[in-house]
């Protein structure tokens, strides 16, 4: 078994650390120190999934402490908070106590905003269960809720206290829940440079198998280059909104297709979409777009062709929270490995030139 390893991300809002620690969320001797530190004031915000899969688990077995929470986007929302509202003050939650939030970026998202707001900001740790949480999402200090019709408009900033993560824990995620955490870790690995590439390639069936290795060693990897990025501009105002890197037409493929498409998946087709409008453009050589299309393609090949109108594609492009205002589209694009750019000037004739020359969606509908 690989070793685990803890780092620690410098925050505004406290530096916190990270532990990579595999089968800490089932076995009591990994839980052990985790549990010894809490000194019994703490409650559990539980995916109610997980829950039930890992019922046995050291983090639930003072069954009274826990709060089950059904994981969806329609949860994700004020109402999912007040529900948690109404559970923290059932179980007489006070300002030393500390929540321990299992479960992926939906229950990440409610809980978190749930604590940092109840009580004027309670201590919370975060136990990741899905690769996309434990590769992206735990670290970076965003917490978003959906409102109406819109996904993320609400949100603050607030970090975890602790994160804690357990690889093993996807093993019981469906392929493509795993496959949609690979695509966060491209898109990272794709912006670290070509060695970092080719090693997460090589690991790319181990990690869509779930072994424990394998994910241990990419996890850790895909966190510390999201680290960097996120220690220089953790406010997003430059630097981090690179890792926008295929989410804008990502972004736009989730909302057209009314999310059948999942997130991970969206924004791996929205990286071939970027890499070709770089090549569109004359800088991205095929040597760079042929081989991240190749690991796009085994991302999404069980996902049925999506069928949409360019129309609601560019109606979404357009709608994205980081556009630029006026007639041009924003895109991050990649030339190369390790070569970014945020490109304001994108029109959507051009969009529409380069999205008809995607394999991986029908435009014909
Ligand atoms: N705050 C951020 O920085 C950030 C970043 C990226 C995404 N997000 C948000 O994260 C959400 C997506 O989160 P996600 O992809 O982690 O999935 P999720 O939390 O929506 O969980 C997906 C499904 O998997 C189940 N599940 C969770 N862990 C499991 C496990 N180990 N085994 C079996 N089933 C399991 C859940 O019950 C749910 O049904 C979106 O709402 C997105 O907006 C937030």
């Amino acid at each position: 078994m690989t070793a685990y390893r803890t780092f620690e991300v410098a925050s505004a809002l406290g530096d916190y650390a990270v532990s990579v620690h595999p089968s800490l969320l089932t076995s009591a001797e990994a839980a052990r120190p985790y549990l010894a530190e809490l000194a019994g004031d703490y409650v559990v915000v539980a995916d109610s999934r997980i829950a039930e899969l890992c019922s046995d688990s050291p983090w639930f077995a003072d069954k009274s402490k826990v709060i089950p929470f059904v994981a969806t986007e329609a949860t994700k929302t004020l109402d999912g908070v007040q529900e948690l509202y109404r559970a923290f003050t059932d179980l007489k939650v006070r300002r030393s106590t500390t929540v321990v939030v299992v479960g992926g970026g939906v229950t990440q998202d409610t809980a978190g905003f749930a604590c940092q707001t109840f009580l004027r900001g309670l201590k919370w740790w975060h136990l990741p269960t899905t690769l996309l949480a434990q590769a992206d999402s735990s670290i970076g200090a965003k917490i978003c809720l959906n409102f109406s019709t819109s996904k993320n408009i609400l949100g603050l900033f607030g970090r975890a206290d602790r994160v804690l993560i357990d690889p093993q824990a996807v093993g019981s995620l469906p392929r493509n829940q795993r496959a949609s955490g690979c695509a966060e870790l491209l898109k990272v690995f794709v912006m670290r440079g070509a060695d970092a590439f080719t090693a997460y390639a090589a690991d790319l069936d181990a990690l869509l198998d779930a072994e424990s290795d394998a994910c241990t060693r990419q996890i850790t990897a895909g966190l510390l280059v999201k680290k960097g990025y996120i220690e220089e501009d953790e406010f997003d105002r430059g630097k981090r909104q690179l890792l926008n890197y295929g989410h804008e037409f990502g972004h736009a493929l989730e909302a057209t297709t009314h999310f059948q498409v999942p997130h991970g998946l969206a924004v791996a087709i929205g990286i071939s979409f970027a890499n070709r409008l770089s090549q569109h453009r004359g800088r991205a050589s095929a040597d760079f777009v042929a081989p991240v299309d190749e690991v796009v393609y085994r991302l999404v090949r069980d996902l049925p062709t999506p069928q949409v109108r360019w129309a609601d594609l560019l109606h979404h492009l357009g709608q994205d929270k980081k556009k630029q205002v006026g007639k041009y589209l924003t895109v991050v694009v990649a030339h190369g490995f390790g070569d970014l750019e945020k490109l304001t000037d994108v029109t959507p004739g051009e969009a529409a030139e380069v999205a008809a020359g995607l394999d991986r969606i029908d435009l014909s509908a």
